[in-house]
């Protein structure tokens, strides 16, 4: 018989879903289409995100999950249960599985509650909500039973979580709406501004993807960006540096630094010599960005590391803290 305990990581950007025994086997945008005139589901993922920015007046794609809150609690209802039967199809199943939700911090218990209630309708037995830096501690491999302060700074789509975890616990934590949407939308501006260069959102990702850092680099890399010229409206090309996206994403990055600084500032002492011992992890994709390591190391004096595969460590940890209770469960 199989099992398929599984884990979701559901992000403003992607959610993942991870099997015990066989680790992240979807990971797509959390992105839905639907059609405005009949509130009918076009299509949900990799597919919606296809049609972003590019559908015809009758079709609209949203990402329900944006600013890590639900922002549409029956569109995020029917995405989870899409992606659920989605990975279950995969892995036949006999038994309904045991499964754990992350989701961005700030949801209210009504959201929670919510999340529940869907991944239930969606065939699970049992229903486990993870508050996503426990998730991202244990997917980055820190023993998070210890009775040791440790610092995880997770940088997605909507929101940056900073958290000081000990003894399986937060400790102390707080959450901003800055993180990888918002350096793309400081690359649009910045363009506009600096260029008279209209871009897109999904340009902006690209060049944050490829040249993109949050701290200085001896080697200058650069990139050709073509938009619309917002003087003569003609598509126009340009040659942007890596330097400029530093400028650009400055405030954004200073944001997330002082976040973390205000959370080092309230952790209780013998936590924050821990911290300094064992250094900050950074987890999510935005963690991706070169230089944030570096730029957070500067201001903190703290080492300043990202954990491997970044991106898919929150799934990790969700489904690895389903085994852990699976663990606790057979004990008792
Ligand atoms: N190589 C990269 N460099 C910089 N940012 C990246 C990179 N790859 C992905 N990202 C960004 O990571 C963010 C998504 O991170 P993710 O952890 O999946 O978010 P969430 O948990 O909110 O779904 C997006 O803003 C995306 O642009
Ligand atoms: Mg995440």
């Amino acid at each position: 018989m199989v099992v398929s305990d599984m884990g979701i990581d559901l992000g403003t950007a992607s959610v993942l879903v991870y099997i015990k025994g066989k680790g992240v086997v979807l990971k797509e945008p959390s992105v839905v289409a639907f059609d405005r005139n009949t509130n009918k589901i076009k299509a949900i993922g990799e597919e919606a995100r296809l049609m972003l920015g590019r559908t015809p007046g009758n079709i609209v794609a949203v990402r329900p999950l944006r600013q890590g809150v639900i922002s549409d609690y029956h569109v995020t209802e029917k995405m989870l249960r899409y992606f659920i039967q989605k990975a279950m199809g995969k892995h036949q199943r006999f038994r309904k599985p045991r499964i754990s939700v992350c989701i961005p911090s700030g949801a209210t218990e009504v959201e929670k509650k919510a999340v529940r209630d869907a991944t239930l309708l969606a065939g699970a037995r049992d229903v486990e909500i993870i508050e996503e830096p426990i998730a991202a501690a244990i997917g980055a491999g820190i023993d998070i039973a210890r009775p040791c302060g440790n610092m995880i700074v997770d940088i997605g789509g909507g929101t940056t979580d900073i958290a000081v975890i000990s003894l399986g616990g937060t400790v102390v934590s707080n959450s901003i709406k800055v993180a990888g949407d918002d350096f793309d939308e400081a690359i649009v501006r910045y363009m506009r501004k600096k260029h008279n260069l209209l871009i897109g959102e999904r340009t902006a990702e690209d060049i944050k993807i490829k040249i993109g850092c949050a701290y200085k680099r001896e080697e200058v890399e650069t990139i050709d960006v073509r938009g619309r010229n917002l003087v003569t409206g003609l598509p126009k090309t340009i040659t942007v540096t890596s330097d400029e996206t530093e400028e650009a994403l400055h405030e954004a990055t200073s944001q997330i630094v002082e976040a973390v600084h205000a959370v080092l500032e309230k952790t209780p002492p013998e936590l924050s010599a821990d911290i300094s011992d064992r250094g900050i992890v950074l987890t999510g994709g935005g963690a991706l960005l070169r230089g944030l390591e570096e730029l957070i190391e500067s201001r903190t004096g703290i080492t300043t590391m990202t954990a491997e595969e970044p991106m898919t460590v929150v799934a990790i940890g969700t489904g690895k803290f389903v085994e852990f209770l699976s663990g606790k469960r057979t004990v008792q």
